[in-house]
């Protein structure tokens, strides 16, 4: 049976909550709207994501194209910096997005989310707004106000941008009774703000950083006095970024606290563009090395009107995109690569009176670095895990698996006695106690040996080794895979030889 999209992801949010990866946060008291907390096989998933990152950004750093390894640095700047710096950056007057209000419903839109259905020509002009990929909300407000046979032929599709002055007192919004209640649109500043200090003056106003990149800026020269770096090189940060977005959606995909892994690749501007066609080359690939399907990721330019306000003109930025469930067909961002060019250290240079400036000994020039920059989401990474790895195999009596590559995997192995009799339990405890600090294990004497490793599918464990009969007289264990459900046997004293071959890599 072919699941929808829809369906798909409303069973992956339900797995990831029922065994622990995802929980809305502040649940007990109704959840809060864009904010979610990582329960305890979410926090390991996540954890593996960003030290794998981690590892192949600043530990094993990739080949450059001259075939020796780059020079990438690691550094975690606070959350809260001077706010002169989010002026300096732009993010003060240029980080927001156009919202609409719907004056009727309270409801609050990202405008460009927001798409129209309106009635064909020579039809009485209706016109029906629906948040983008659920224009059946619109569709069933068009029935009740232009009579239940109308179908979705009957109008056409447009972005509210596009909507005419005119027009615009003839829109339905969402839920809302009458036509006419969205308001025009307006910019609003996605910086969360907050007070440092006892007084709550504006003076003492702080933003909460909107992305990790600049911190990485504000540290250049500190990282640059202080390591043997020479340009290029790169600053890598892993770490909390919170933007009020104004529709937070689809789960974790755009939520309001979120995490990102960044790195700012510092060259000189006349390389600037080789390292950004690399980059995005190298990105696309680390993704894939991570087991993530090539048919389901992809590269796309952005459009002259969706560059941020720090990409450098004509210069350009590219997304590598995932095929998320509720994206089908289409795709959605994970990792944006930018070529900022010298933006952020210029301007961070004429505020704050620094020189950001680099000295190059070998050909003696004295430049401002151009930047590339891959970006991508942590917390959006550990999405795009999830809706990879989860699968229904309907043969199985516990159908829902969660096929993680094993070196992501959350729990590595589950150490199972078969029954809780026999001395099983304490062989089976002795086998875990002895590879517990090596390999993320869990060791589970309850239930039936069925539940116990549907239990481990669902939590997308690779391999569970089980002391049963056999083991007392031949000490072998039986080793069953998640991923086809079969079972061989081996020695008990290879088993951490066999996880360790299968973990590689
Ligand atoms: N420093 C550049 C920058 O922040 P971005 O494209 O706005 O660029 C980079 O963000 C990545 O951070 C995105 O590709 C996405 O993976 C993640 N991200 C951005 N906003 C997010 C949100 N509201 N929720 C979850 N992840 C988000």
């Amino acid at each position: 049976m072919t699941q929808s999209g829809s369906e798909r992801m409303e069973k992956i949010v339900a797995l990831s909550k029922r065994r622990g990866f995802v929980f809305p946060a502040s649940d007990i008291y109704g959840g809060i709207n864009g904010f979610w907390d990582y329960g305890p096989l979410g926090v390991q998933l996540k954890n593996n994501l960003r030290d794998a990152w981690w590892r192949d950004m600043v530990e094993c750093p990739p080949l450059g194209p001259d075939g020796h390894p780059l020079s990438i640095v690691g550094l975690d700047s606070s959350i809260i910096q001077n706010p002169r710096a989010w002026e300096a950056s732009g993010h003060l007057s240029g980080f927001s997005d156009p919202m609409v209000d719907c004056r009727e419903t309270k409801a609050r839109y990202r405008a460009d989310h927001l798409r129209v259905l309106r009635s064909r020509a020579g039809a009485p002009a209706a016109l029906f707004a629906f948040v983008e990929g659920e224009p059946e909300v619109a569709l069933k407000r068009a029935r009740k106000v232009l009579g239940s046979s109308k179908v979705e032929s009957d109008f056409d599709e447009l972005a509210l941008a596009e909507v005419s002055a005119a027009e615009r007192a003839l829109v339905w919004a969402p839920g809302a009774g009458a036509p006419g209640t969205l308001t025009e649109p307006r910019d609003f500043n996605l910086m969360f703000k907050t007070f440092v200090g006892a007084a709550s003056g504006d003076e003492n106003i702080a933003y909460l950083r909107p992305e990790t990149a600049q911190g990485i800026f504000l540290n250049f020269k500190n990282v640059l006095d202080t390591s043997r770096v020479r340009v290029p090189f790169g600053i890598a940060q892993i770490g909390k970024a919170f933007r009020n977005e104004v529709t937070p959606r689809n789960y974790i995909f755009r939520s309001r606290e979120f995490e990102q892994m960044e790195m700012e690749w510092f060259c000189a501007p006349k390389e600037a563009q080789a390292w950004y066609e690399f980059w995005t080359q190298t990105r696309l690939a680390w993704w894939r090395s991570l087991g993530v399907s090539a048919d389901r990721l992809r590269l796309r330019r952005h459009t002259a009107d969706e560059l941020a306000h720090y990409a450098k003109t004509g210069a350009g930025t590219q997304d590598v995109e995932y095929r998320y469930p509720f994206t089908e067909p289409g795709f959605g961002e994970l990792e944006g690569i930018a070529h900022r060019g010298s933006f952020d250290l210029e301007q961070h240079q004429a505020a704050s009176k620094t020189r950001l400036e680099y000295f190059d000994p070998q050909t003696q020039e004295r430049y401002v670095p151009e930047v590339i920059e891959p970006a991508s989401g942590l917390t959006r990474g550990v999405l795009v895990l999830l809706c990879e790895a989860y699968d229904v195999d309907e043969s199985r009596p516990s159908p829902e698996i969660l096929r993680f590559p094993p070196r992501l995997a959350p729990i590595k192995a589950g150490i199972f006695p078969l029954v809780a009799k026999e001395g099983m339990p304490e062989i089976a405890e002795q086998l875990y106690l002895a590879l517990r600090g090596r390999f993320s294990m869990q060791f589970d004497a309850k239930q039936s040996i069925g539940k116990r490793y549907a239990r481990m599918d669902e939590a997308g464990t690779p391999y569970c080794f089980t002391i049963d009969g056999q083991t007392l007289a031949d000490q072998t264990v039986t080793v069953r895979a998640r991923d086809t459900g079969a079972q061989e046997r081996i020695a008990i004293e290879s088993v951490a030889g066999y996880l360790e071959e299968r973990l590689a890599g």
